[in-house]
């Protein structure tokens, strides 16, 4: 049998009710639908640590037109806060995994071995990926010494393709350069083994984009976001299943908001600074909090020019570059920008702030502006061609309502008024056919595609928001609000998701199956 949270939750004292007032752990925000978790180990001292870019991963061989790179999910031991060691499950032990490059076109195949002791799923976030290795929620990975055979297995009505101890997910890569992310997808455990360090960078380039005068090399570099929380002999606080276990992070149902860390990590690194020369860089800003929003200032903000020249967004680049002051991130949310230094005096300390946290989470790193330096890129005019789709008047139109679930003891949220079930399909879109999703939500509520990228067409009855441009596979739903997007999947027939991305609503139920058709 498999043991799935939604067994475990039933009955969980509390209900939803207590994780939503303590939305009072975020001082009563509206901007958040989570809740603190304090860490017990004390808060290391800020900007003492060095920026660290996580390492590219070597392919493990080339051949025939597949590239092929071998990843081994194992727990590790880090010094994450100074003086106390910190047991993470992670890509290669590593916190983020190691970073996969790849070109647009290329066959990549990732074999993925589980050498932890609970199972995984990996999906690689904004990929577009056949349906079997587009990590199925329920398409195990058991552990490599485990006494389940391999197979296809019955999960409540749902085929389930389980492996043990290892498995090949294959990526063609047929889409534009972007900032995506793998991480796991477990169903029911995505929150609690992203938390403990299953995600990593996973960089597609194309023609298109290497023809652009962007910063690159050393100037080119990925700021991966995630808050977390440490008990007192450093280990990772979440809340559990198990109240027996609840001593050191809570009970999850008191966190089913979701969980917010007070410990800011960019790379794995709590707080780190960045010493940069006087010139522009690139960064892509990748928020994986599993429930936290967040807003980046510059402070100081450049003395001319806007703080964030936004290049790209969670599909890619834009049509044209677009400025900010600041940058609002949800979950899964990609930032492609660049930040011009070449304004500050030498010597200033640019601090970037998250206005939406407070306390210790109201900042996140700190760049030092340490010489002048010759800067040989630009940001062009026009940077791509966005082919703009558009529904055609007797397009499909489909309603995701995203809710809290009734109150009767379980923690659940959903999705029109159902909690996910992997047998269950919600739609089956045709392929190439441009159809319009609604989402409305009560809450914060990231909401994820699998797939393909859509496009926002309208936010409030309005035109998209300051956030929307591009490409998006991910878009910050807000309390009471409606979206409508114009979605087009295409190549690959098969069963996928889509799903809340704060990780706890998703545990919870916030997920839905679709099959797409020919
Ligand atoms: Cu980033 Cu279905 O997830
Ligand atoms: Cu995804
Ligand atoms: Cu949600």
């Amino acid at each position: 049998m498999i043991v799935s949270r939604r067994t475990l939750l039933i009955g969980a004292a509390g209900g939803l009710g207590a994780g939503l007032v303590g939305c009072a752990g975020t001082a009563g925000s509206p901007e958040q639908t989570a809740r603190l978790l304090p860490s017990a180990a004390p808060l290391p001292d800020r900007f003492t640590r060095p920026f660290q870019a996580p390492p590219v991963k070597p392919p493990a061989s080339t051949s025939g037109g597949t590239t092929r790179y071998e990843i081994t999910q194992r727990t590790a031991r880090l010094e994450i806060l100074p003086g106390l060691s910190t047991e993470i499950m992670g890509y290669d032990g590593l916190l983020p995994g190691p970073t996969i490059r790849a070109r647009r076109g290329e066959r990549v195949v990732v074999r993925h071995t589980n050498a932890l002791t609970v199972p995984t799923v990996t999906h690689l976030h904004g990929g577009h990926t056949p349906s079997a290795s587009d990590g199925y929620p329920i398409d195990l990975v058991l552990p490599q010494g485990g006494i389940v055979g391999p197979g296809h297995v019955d999960h409540g009505g749902a085929t389930a393709d389980i492996s043990r101890g290892s498995r090949d997910y294959e990526y063609p890569h047929d889409q534009r350069a972007a900032t995506l992310w793998y991480h796991d997808h477990r169903m029911d455990f995505t929150g609690a083994q992203v938390w403990r360090g299953l995600a990593g960078l996973h960089l597609i380039t194309d023609d298109e984009e290497e023809q652009l005068p962007l910063p690159t090399g050393d100037r080119d570099l990925p700021l991966m976001i995630m808050d977390r929380s440490f008990a007192a002999d450093g280990s990772l606080s979440y809340p559990s299943l198990d109240p027996n276990l609840a001593r050191i992070g809570g009970v999850i149902g008191e966190y089913a908001a979701g969980v917010l860390g007070d410990v800011m990590l960019v790379n794995g690194v709590p707080w780190p600074e960045l010493e940069v020369d006087a010139v522009r860089y690139r960064f892509r800003i990748v928020n994986a909090c599993n429930a936290r929003r967040i807003r980046l200032e510059l402070d100081p903000p450049p003395p001319s020019g806007d703080s964030f020249v936004q290049i790209g967004s969670d599909g890619g680049l834009l049509e044209r570059p677009v400025g900010h002051s600041a940058l609002v991130a949800a979950p899964a949310e990609r930032f492609d920008v660049v930040i011009d230094f070449s304004g500050y005096p030498v010597g200033t300390e640019v601090t970037m702030i998250n206005p939406l946290g407070s306390g210790s989470t109201a900042t996140v790193m700190r760049f030092r502006v340490a010489r002048r330096s010759t800067d040989d890129s630009a940001i062009p005019e026009r940077l791509s061609t966005i082919e703009p789709l558009r529904p055609a008047p007797d397009a499909p139109v489909r309603e995701w309502k995203f809710l809290r679930g009734p109150s009767d003891g379980r923690n659940h949220w959903q999705i029109n008024g159902q909690d996910f079930d992997p047998a269950r399909m919600d739609a089956a879109p045709r392929l190439g056919e441009v159809e319009v999703w609604r989402f409305y939500s009560d809450l914060h509520h990231p909401v994820h595609l699998h797939l393909d990228p859509f496009q926002v067409l309208t936010r409030q009855g309005r035109g998209p928001g300051d956030y929307d441009g591009g490409w998006k596979d991910t878009i910050d739903l807000r309390p009471w609000e409606t979206v409508e997007v114009a979605v087009r999947f295409t190549d690959h027939v098969g069963r996928y998701v889509l799903h809340c991305h704060n990780l706890e609503h998703e545990d919870m139920m916030m997920m839905a199956a679709f099959e797409t058709v020919h």
